[in-house]
């Protein structure tokens, strides 16, 4: 009996143990065909309100260069724009374009790490690099970043528009952008044209750039 009790006690705790894996969310942008008719949702498929929202294209630029250029081309056509993130993390529909067209800009081949420099302990990245690799390059070099809102998959330049935080009450605060140095951002210009400002700290215009909800431009690096 004891035995018995013994070897189904243990068996019960076999079947406890699950197996936990992680996948990461599905692509939030869907087209159906060649980046054009498409739909985005956040990473939980569905806004708060069950919708999906529109665009009538998506561009995915690599470079800053690229990017100027679809925002300029997309300025002379009067179309409307917003910035989509690899996973689109936000639950409200931030992302979301005036209506049913308009081109979403995508960062996610926004990705790469431009420079580290490990005796000012800054890094300077574009705005699609995720969170995680961001702390995985910093890392390489002996940094660490101070506070960092609890999600590995959010991207720098879609914390960074959000406001997002962790916690303490140290020092300046616990939101990213309260450590940013200097921000590059990809507005329309003048007849047609876009316009790239570099803003930094004490600039006029730095904090409603780093908080700026997406509605200011395109964040291309910071
Ligand atoms: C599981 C989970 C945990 C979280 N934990 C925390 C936490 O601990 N602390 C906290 O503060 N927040 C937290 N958040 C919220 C999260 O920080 C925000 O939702 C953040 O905005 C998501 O980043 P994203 O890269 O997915 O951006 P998105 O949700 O895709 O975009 C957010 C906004 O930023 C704009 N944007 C994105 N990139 C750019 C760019 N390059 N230029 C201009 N505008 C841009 C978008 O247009 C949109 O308006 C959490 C979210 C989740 C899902
Ligand atoms: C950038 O993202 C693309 C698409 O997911 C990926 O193939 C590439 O390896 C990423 N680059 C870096 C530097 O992580
Ligand atoms: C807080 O911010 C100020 C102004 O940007 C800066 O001079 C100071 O060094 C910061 N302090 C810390 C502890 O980060």
């Amino acid at each position: 009996m004891v035995l018995l009790r013994g070897l189904f006690q243990s068996c019960c705790l076999f079947l406890l143990i699950f197996v936990v894996c992680c996948i990461p969310p599905e692509d939030p942008i869907k087209c159906s065909s060649d980046n054009t008719d498409c739909t985005i949702t956040n990473s939980y498929g569905a806004f708060p309100d069950r919708s999906t929202c529109r665009a009538t294209e998506v561009a995915f630029p690599s470079t800053e260069q690229e990017l100027i250029s679809i925002v300029s081309k997309a300025s002379r056509n009067k179309r409307k724009m917003k910035v989509a993130t690899r996973y689109s993390h936000s639950i409200p529909k931030l992302v979301c374009l005036d209506g049913q067209d308009g081109l979403l800009i995508s960062t996610k081949y926004l990705n790469r790490t431009l420079k580290v420099d490990a005796e000012a302990m800054t890094i300077t990245v574009e705005s699609g690099v995720t969170l995680r690799q961001l702390i995985n390059e910093a890392a390489k070099a002996g940094l660490a970043l101070p506070y960092t809102p609890y999600w590995w998959d959010l991207t720098i330049g879609g914390l960074l528009s959000t406001g997002a935080h962790g916690s303490t009450l140290w020092a300046n605060g616990s939101s990213v952008h309260d450590y940013l140095l200097e921000v590059r951002i990809v507005t329309t210009g003048f007849a047609g044209f876009a316009r790239v400002r570099s803003l930094k700290d004490g600039d006029k215009d730095f904090n409603a750039a780093k908080v700026s909800l997406g509605v200011l431009g395109v964040i291309s690096q910071v």
